[in-house]
């Protein structure tokens, strides 16, 4: 893994955005696999700059998202479909009819994850995917298990991801405890991937990833397999 240690906050969203912005610029009908969380808004402010200045165009640009709550409407204001809106899309001049988010209103879950599986692989592989990495070193929704799934599926998210999720909600009790997340296979099949952290309470679960171990105790650790990821982090996140 290549490691892009930086100064703050601001510097991991730059050179993100840098990163992103190439990957754009040479093919304009990139596919962009997007995340959520705190950590990418500041790339997505970048971007979106970029894209207010002419640096960049998403006109033609497919984007595939990783996961989503479940079950959960897409106009919730907690919902990862609305946070996409917000943060990215109502400010760029993306078709938001290429915008895709794992259906967190499915009647049916599963078939869901499997519609968006070939979904991925039929517009996809994405050319870069962005990551956030959880405390617990989860990726996407992939939670720290015995076993991690390759594709798309339904998860129960753990007791830390609900706490640590809280902070956005009126209360934990409010958090959904399920989603649908992309699987590590799905991640994997991305041809760049870049994978952001700030802050003290990441550097456990980065310690884990560059451990050199693949252990599912820490999901982000599967990334050791991918040929092409760039840590991008400040020195409180790589502080163990
Ligand atoms: C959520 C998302 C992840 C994200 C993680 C970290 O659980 N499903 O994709 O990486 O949170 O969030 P934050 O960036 O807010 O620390």
């Amino acid at each position: 893994m290549k490691i892009i240690l930086c100064k703050s906050y601001e510097e991991i969203s730059v050179r993100a955005a840098e990163i992103v912005a190439d990957v754009m610029k040479a093919d304009p009908a990139c596919v962009l696999g997007l995340a959520t969380g705190s950590t990418p808004v500041g790339l997505y402010q970048k971007l979106i700059e970029m894209n207010q200045s002419g640096e960049i165009d998403f006109s033609e640009v497919t984007t595939v998202n990783l996961d989503e709550y479940y079950p959960i409407a897409p106009d919730n204001d907690q919902s990862y479909r609305y946070f996409m809106n917000v943060n990215l899309f109502d400010h760029v001049n993306i078709d938001k009819s290429k915008t895709y988010v794992p259906d967190g209103t499915a009647v049916d879950p599963v078939e869901a994850c499997a519609t968006y599986e070939a979904l991925v692989a039929q517009v996809g592989p994405a050319d870069i995917q962005v990551l956030g990495i959880g405390q617990n070193g989860h990726i996407g929704f992939n939670e720290p298990d015995a076993a991690l799934e390759v594709a798309t599926h339904v998860t129960d998210l753990t007791e830390s991801t609900i706490k640590a999720n809280a902070r956005f909600f009126s209360s934990e009790a409010d958090v959904p405890t399920k989603a649908l997340t992309m699987g590590i296979g799905t991640i994997l099949s991305a041809k760049k991937i870049i994978i952001l952290a700030n802050g003290a309470a990441k550097a456990e679960a980065v310690k884990k990833m560059l451990s050199g171990k693949l252990d599912t105790s820490c999901p982000a650790s599967m990334l050791n397999l991918h040929g092409d990821v760039t840590v991008i982090c400040d020195e409180a996140a790589m502080g163990r």
